[in-house]
């Protein structure tokens, strides 16, 4: 018995008692190798000294101070690290306790950007669909996962999809990935006037698609196009990078890849590394000049934004990847991990595409290759998948509903950027091993 509200109350869990580098151990003994980072978020391992021994000073100096009354030395300096590094323009950073607060507070600065402006009526916000950017109601909205919207229809605010950058599925084979791309800024373009240039607010995207589609990254030059669509017509590009930031595409931010900066970015999972819950939202010069020249401060705020002890266990995560060169490592494993996937599956009927950038990896599994037709979503496919490595000890992130969310099936990995070579190898062994399990117990 429990009186935890667990997230599937009918599931029973084992109790995970200690974490041990890339493994957590659960109380019976049984290993698991965190091949997910859990959700994307673990990417140092569950046992880094550093980063625990900070958050023991910390906490022994001074665990939290409200922000209302002080500022914090972690806080500054972690601001200052992360803008240090940052695509070009973003100058300032609002630090919040998640991913959906991060989204939540990119949209309200958007909105309170424009009021500022004396463009109110700007008020549409754009996404994509075949996107996730959070579970509360804001973040809910703007969001293109079709399953996990559908209860909550009838009390989300207005939001606007366009088709996603899904190379595999929606690029045409006459296309090149240029014109591909042109499509999308041209389908975005068009929304934007259907709705009326001088009302929409922001365009919002996951910079690399994380959880809902399973590691799908831009095509070459796809958001320089969006961003000078944006441009065009005043509207702000806000990019989520809350799964693909802070090294896991082996770039601290992923952008820098796609060479474009966006107004606002939001970072949260990899920032923390599982440490601490913190997220935050980065802001350009321009924004945050018209806010703070205007009415003065953010209308917005929360409880444990910018706590000491979060910001101190971000900051030492921040120092040991930079200190300890992870991003490299991070390329070449990511390298080896798809490699090795697409070697072992290059035959494969049931694999139809293994993408991803750096060690944030997807694979999309197809009843037909040939034709790229999914399974039914009755054989809950991914599900099994799940259950299958779980039993081999590996966790892996499985998602059902990645065509148009109902179905297709797809398993995202995102291993901890200390892998090693062997670790890779392992991860790919008992992998495998589940998927073939998997596809046999659900035929
Ligand atoms: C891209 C993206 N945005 C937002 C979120 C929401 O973050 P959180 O679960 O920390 O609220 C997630 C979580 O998976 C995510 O992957």
């Amino acid at each position: 018995m429990t009186t935890v509200f667990h997230r599937s109350p009918k599931q029973s869990l084992p109790v995970a008692v200690a974490g041990d580098g890339i493994e957590i151990i659960d109380s019976t003994g049984k290993r698991y190798i965190d091949a997910s980072g859990g959700a994307a978020v673990s990417c140092l391992g569950h046992s880094n000294q550093r980063v625990i021994d900070a958050i023991k000073r910390q906490s022994q100096q001074l665990p939290y101070a409200h922000t209302s009354f002080f500022t914090t030395a972690p806080a500054e300096e972690l601001a200052d690290r992360l803008v240090a590094n940052a695509p070009q323009g973003l100058e300032h950073v609002y630090f919040v306790s998640g991913g959906s607060e991060a989204i939540e507070a990119a949209l309200k600065l958007a909105r309170q950007y424009f009021v500022e402006k004396g463009e109110p009526q700007r008020r549409h916000f754009i996404a994509r669909r075949q996107s996730y950017h959070g579970n509360t109601l804001g973040a809910l909205a703007i969001g293109g996962n079709a399953w996990r919207r559908e209860p909550f229809l009838p009390i989300l605010i207005e939001a606007h999809h366009v088709s996603p950058c899904y190379a595999y599925r929606e690029q045409r084979a006459d296309e090149t990935e240029e014109a591909f791309a042109q499509r999308l800024a041209d389908e975005l373009e068009q929304k934007i006037l259907e709705l009326g240039a001088d009302t929409v607010a922001a365009f919002v995207a996951e910079t690399v698609v994380g959880a809902t589609a399973g590691a799908v990254p831009p095509v070459r030059e796809y958001f320089r196009k969006i961003r000078a669509v944006c441009d065009r017509y005043g509207v702000l590009l806000i990019l989520d990078e809350i799964m693909s930031g802070m090294g896991r595409t082996g770039y601290l931010y992923a952008c820098e890849e796609d060479g474009v900066a966006p107004d606002i970015l939001t970072i949260a999972k990899g920032l923390g590394a599982g440490y601490q819950p913190i997220g935050a939202t980065l802001v350009s010069e321009r924004i945050y000049q018209a806010i703070v020249g205007g009415s003065g401060f953010f209308q917005h705020g929360h409880t444990y934004i910018g706590h000491a002890t979060a910001c101190a266990a971000a900051l030492e995560v921040q120092r040991v990847i930079e200190e300890d060169k992870l991003l490299p490592n991070v390329l070449a494993r990511g390298e080896q991990l798809r490699g090795r996937l697409r070697e072992h599956y290059a035959q494969h009927p049931h694999i139809g595409d293994v993408r991803g950038r750096g060690l944030f990896v997807g694979v999309e599994l197809v009843k037909d290759r040939a034709s790229k037709t999914p399974f039914d979503a009755g054989r809950k496919l991914h599900a099994a998948i799940r259950r299958e490595a779980f039993a081999r000890g590996l966790m892996v992130y499985p998602m059902g509903g990645t065509v148009d969310g109902q179905i297709g099936d797809h398993v995202l990995l995102a291993p901890p950027f200390i892998c090693t070579e062997r670790d890779i190898d392992e991860i790919v062994s008992r992998f495998t091993d589940a998927v073939s399990g998997a596809l046999l117990s659900t035929i």
